[in-house]
């Protein structure tokens, strides 16, 4: 199994009550994991209270609406692959609805 160690800046609307908070999920070892499977695991498996987008029908880099911040840069979290040890922030931090979740 491969760990990811992930920090993810949570809050609530506008940013208020910012926070980071970590979480550690395990994929097999081989799998292709995405920004986007790694949130899906932390809310099915640790947190699901944790909020993010995700489009059931899309997961493929074609709405690009999954929009977050890795370790600093904006990412499409459908596509991009999960680092070991990341940051995950929202992508704009003046359009926060919820934790990763923003205003389009
Ligand atoms: S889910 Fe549509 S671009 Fe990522």
């Amino acid at each position: 199994m491969k760990e990811y160690h992930v920090t993810v800046r949570r809050s609530g609307p506008d940013g208020a009550d910012s926070r980071l908070q970590e979480y550690t999920v395990s994929f097999p070892d081989g799998e292709i994991v995405s920004v986007l499977n790694v949130l899906e695991a932390i809310y099915r498996e640790q947190d699901p209270t944790l909020a993010f987008f995700d489009h059931a029908a899309c997961r493929q880099a074609a709405c690009g609406k999954c929009m977050v911040r890795v370790d600093g840069a904006v990412k499409l979290a459908c596509k991009e692959p999960a680092h070991e040890t990341m940051l995950l922030e929202p992508y704009n931090s003046a359009r926060v609805v919820r934790d990763l979740l923003c205003r389009s």
